[in-house]
């Protein structure tokens, strides 16, 4: 049998008594769990006063699962410093942008750029990797929980504000060069030394946008050598085991591209429902979507960010919601059948394994109300039948290797700071853009990458570019060498790296590609749209729209084209409604030279090799479309709310 795909779940032994260990771990085995994720949050378990351990639990709970079966991921429990720790240097603490400490009493409450925290994480890191590093059982690494959750990843503490400064000094060198980067000439911010500088916070009316990028930078920065210092001591300790962390969806505050270069495994934790209401606060406001898909989530929110995790690692998800949640703004139960659903679609985007939080709910503290795959009596919650279906059903297939899609997105996190700090509406979320054409392109059938700017662009057919802020003359370069249909805008190209306006005009290196430069933009509220023209028909566009002075690149001769083209590259000057979306995105498919198809609303699929999976987020039973022949190897052509399909394709 392939070790891939399989299943885990995330167990803590250290909330049960320990008679209950093994016929847990036999339990998870029974349901066809192969993986166990443990120790994230037991520092103060392990080591209750300082140079005081408790090994014994962690040995034997690592013994006793691992002689079940199970194979183990070990992680370092850095989230959760223990009390003791606080009180020895009450200085790690984050400060918020408000200048209030975070205090003790949940979790996450540290600066990545305290050094004395530094030395401690890496002291309790090589503790563990020593012990466990070449235990058989230990299998795969996790580093940390959740980097920057709970708004953790930039502090404004005066560890922070010395780390800035010596790396402003660094990236600058001389401070007539940041004083130009930036441009404080504009109200009289010019700094005579690096040591002047302050953090971007509690600033009258809002930072310089360049100082607060620069923070932005710096603070990912040094997320990304916190990791690394975990994972060369895991390296070193426990050689082949391959490392991951657990990154989140709908979260921009680092980039995690620089993070993942250190890490084997791009893990992220996926909570469709919870995250539909999130991005419904924040973005989303689409009353229609929350109506149809309460129960199952956004039908691309979760496809966007496995593709995202999956170019920079292998992808795991490794948190997989189980049942209801207790963290977002209503905590619904999901669909019948919909936790098969997502724990499909990440095997169909290319996860290795999908795991579960958590194995049983936990009667105490902060998420008692957070269903687990058991009750507090320890019979089944709902969602395990699901698991064990799942299980049966993975094990049967043979599941063809992911595969490049034809298909690229280009997501870049500077782009998201810049759309952040530089909105211009409030409505701009640069997410919700990239979701939104993402969305139209899967409406059209197509399988997608999501990659970095910087990652190989050979292969594809088809590369979008939707607000990508900052091109860089390499990039601009490798777009203009690539035989691939390009679709760029709104916004590309409209910053330089210094976070200024391109002396050319946007979007900057890639105007003679695009064949056109913008020359005004109007950016609206949401809920006031304006009519342009796509393809000869009105069509409505809220929130950004632009006007261009055409160079080489034709539009339809309207006043107000949605799109530009010149020879192989397409600029949309708008953000257009879905249903135009999707029409642009079929054209652009089929300029590529792919086939698009026409999918009801809500089911989505996606391709490995031959293999095509398809989901039904809607609340209605829909058809695959004919255009679709091959043999179904799972369900059927019609396919139930919240089911799946799986069938070989043959053309
Ligand atoms: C994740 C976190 C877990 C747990 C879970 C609840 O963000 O990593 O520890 O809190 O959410 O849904």
């Amino acid at each position: 049998m392939a070790s891939f795909p399989a299943t885990g779940v995330c167990y803590y032994p250290e909330h049960w008594p320990q008679s209950q260990w093994a016929s847990d771990a036999k339990a998870m085995v029974d349901a066809g769990i192969s993986w166990v994720r443990i120790a994230e949050f037991s520092w103060a378990v392990i080591e209750p006063s300082p140079e005081e351990f408790n090994w014994q639990w962690l040995d034997d709970a690592v013994e006793t699962l691992g002689q079940a079966g199970l194979k183990l991921v070990m992680c370092t429990p850095t989230a959760t410093p223990p009390k003791w720790l606080v009180d020895q240097m009450p200085d790690m603490i984050a400060i918020d942008a408000d200048g209030n400490p975070r205090k003790f009493g949940s979790r996450r409450h540290y600066s990545f750029a305290h050094q004395g925290y530094r030395k401690e994480s890496q002291r309790i890191t090589k503790l563990i990797a020593d012990r466990y590093g070449n235990n058989p059982y230990v299998q795969a690494w996790q580093t940390d929980n959740e980097y920057g959750c709970h708004d953790t990843a930039v502090s404004y503490c005066a560890s922070a504000l010395n780390g800035f400064r010596r790396w402003l000094g660094q990236r600058y060198g001389h401070i007539d060069a940041l004083n130009q980067a930036w441009g404080n000439v504009f109200w009289s911010m010019n700094y005579r030394h690096f040591d002047d500088i302050d953090l971007p916070n509690l600033t009258v009316t809002e930072a310089n946008p360049a100082h607060a990028l620069d923070f932005m930078r710096y603070s990912s920065d040094e997320i990304k050598s916190f990791n690394l210092e975990q994972v060369e001591i895991i390296r070193a300790a426990s050689p082949e085991r391959p490392i991951s962390h657990n990154y989140m969806g709908m979260f921009n505050q680092f980039d995690h591209r620089i993070v993942a270069q250190d890490l084997d495994i791009a893990a992220w934790d996926s909570y469709p429902l919870g995250m539909l209401q999130n991005m419904q606060a924040a973005a989303r406001k689409d009353a229609k979507l929350e109506h149809d898909c309460l129960r199952t989530g956004d039908p691309d929110f979760q496809a966007f960010h496995h593709d995202l995790y999956r170019g920079m690692g292998r992808l795991w998800v490794m948190e997989q919601q189980p049942g209801p949640v207790n963290w977002a703004r209503h905590n619904v139960i999901p669909a019948p059948g919909a936790v098969r659903m997502w724990s499909w679609e990440a095997v169909a985007h290319g996860a290795e394994v999908v795991s579960y939080f958590r194995w049983r709910q936990s009667p105490f503290a902060q998420e008692q109300m957070h269903a687990g795959l058991k009750l507090r009596d320890d019979s089944d919650a709902p969602g395990l039948a699901e698991i064990k279906q799942f299980n049966r059903e993975i094990k049967n297939l043979d599941i063809p290797q992911n595969t490049q899609a034809p298909v690229a997105l280009i997501h870049d996190y500077t782009a998201d700071w810049m759309t952040m700090l530089d909105g211009q509406t409030e409505d701009f979320h640069y997410l919700r853009l990239l979701l939104d054409i993402y969305g139209a392109a899967r409406e059209n059938g197509a399988t997608v990458d999501v990659i970095g700017p910087d990652d190989n662009l050979d292969g594809y057919q088809l590369i979008l570019l939707p607000a990508l802020m900052h091109v860089s003359d390499d990039l601009a370069e490798r777009l203009e060498q690539s035989s691939a249909i390009i679709l760029a805008g709104p916004r590309t190209g409209a910053k330089t790296e210094d976070f200024q306006l391109p002396e050319n005009l946007a979007p900057g290196p890639l105007s003679s590609l695009i064949g056109a430069t913008i020359t005004r933009v109007d950016a609206m509220p949401r809920h006031l749209p304006v009519k342009m023209k796509w393809n000869g028909e009105d069509c409505e566009v809220s929130v950004w729209r632009e006007e261009a002075r055409l160079l080489s690149a034709t539009s339809d001769n309207s006043e107000n084209p949605l799109m530009t083209t010149s020879n192989k590259a397409r600029y949309l000057l708008g953000w257009a409604d879905q249903t135009t979306l999707k029409s642009v995105l079929k054209s652009a498919l089929e300029d590529a030279g792919l086939t698009p198809h026409d999918l009801p609303p809500y089911l989505r699929v996606r391709q490995r090799g031959k293999m095509a999976i398809f989901t039904n987020y809607g609340p209605l039973q829909v058809d695959i479309p004919e255009s679709y022949k091959g043999e179904v190897l799972i369900g059927d052509r019609k396919i139930d709310p919240a089911g799946v399909a799986v069938m070989t394709l043959t053309d």
